[in-house]
């Protein structure tokens, strides 16, 4: 199986839809949440679930002391990262978290802006060996958390109603004293913080939409996501996620 075959929610058609302007600003707001108070970063970087570049884009302009690179489980995400002007000195790499094509203590800092809770159990030892002693890793993950949002309300009665068939699984979210753990011991956790990110959408549809671009709908429902949802317009949604700052 191919990295793409394997990543099937970002593959093909969806790497395009994924690119628009509304994910654009949602994870440069997220990565600059991950990056306020980072250490002082240097050396080999490696954008990891790099998507089709919105994090790299701005860790190359914010964090210009690093050489970095990307990687993806994706060839359609990373086709549309290679084609990004000032992204076109980037090596960029597909390949899966799981198994990097790197050497054994290759990076100074590995950053995982949004990508963590797709990648399976283990990534942390795989992560950890290609890190340099005292390397860094900067993580944003979403985190299971209630919230008085309507969006959320009417997602989580989504899933009461197909509770019969639910499989719990990594991508809907950590819990937030899971996320210290992400890399196996010993780490020295600089910083773990919870934030919430807000938006408001125009309808039901247009929520239903952005989700799934953003392959939030296959991440918390699996293969059968709602289709349409009703929801007195407009729709506030909010995204919990966890920051982590750890270093090795
Ligand atoms: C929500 S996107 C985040 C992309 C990017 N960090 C950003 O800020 O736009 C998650 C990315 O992780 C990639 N991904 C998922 N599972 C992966 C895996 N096991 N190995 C490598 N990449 C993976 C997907 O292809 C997708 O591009």
């Amino acid at each position: 199986m191919s990295s793409s075959e394997a990543v099937c929610w970002s593959g093909g058609e969806r790497a395009r839809r994924y690119d628009r302007e509304v994910n654009r600003r949602f994870y440069r707001t997220a990565l600059a949440r991950l990056l306020a108070g980072a250490p002082n970063l240097h050396g080999r970087g490696l954008d990891l679930g790099c998507g089709t570049g919105f994090s790299t884009e701005v860790l190359v302009a914010e964090q210009s002391g690093v050489v970095w690179q990307g990687v993806d489980g994706s060839a359609a995400m990373l086709e549309i990262a290679r084609r990004k002007p000032g992204l076109g000195q980037i090596d960029f790499r597909e390949a899966r978290a799981e198994a990097l094509p790197f050497a054994d203590a290759s990076f100074d800092v590995v950053v995982a802006s949004f990508s963590w809770h797709w990648f399976s159990e283990g990534t942390g030892l795989e992560v950890r060996r290609v890190l340099r002693p005292h390397g860094w890793l900067l993580a944003s993950v979403p985190v299971r958390h209630l919230s008085p949002a309507r969006g959320n309300r009417i997602l989580a009665r989504e899933l009461l109603t197909m509770r019969h068939r639910f499989v719990p699984r990594t991508s809907q979210g950590f819990r937030i004293a899971d996320v210290p753990h992400l890399l196996p011991p010993p780490v020295r956790v600089a910083q773990h913080q919870l934030f919430v990110e807000y938006e408001r959408f125009a309808d039901g549809r247009e929520l239903l939409d952005v989700l799934d671009s953003r392959g939030a709908l296959a991440a918390i429902f699996g293969a059968e996501p709602p289709t349409a949802i009703v929801a007195p317009a407009p729709v506030d949604f909010e995204w919990p996620f966890a920051v982590l700052h750890a270093q090795i």
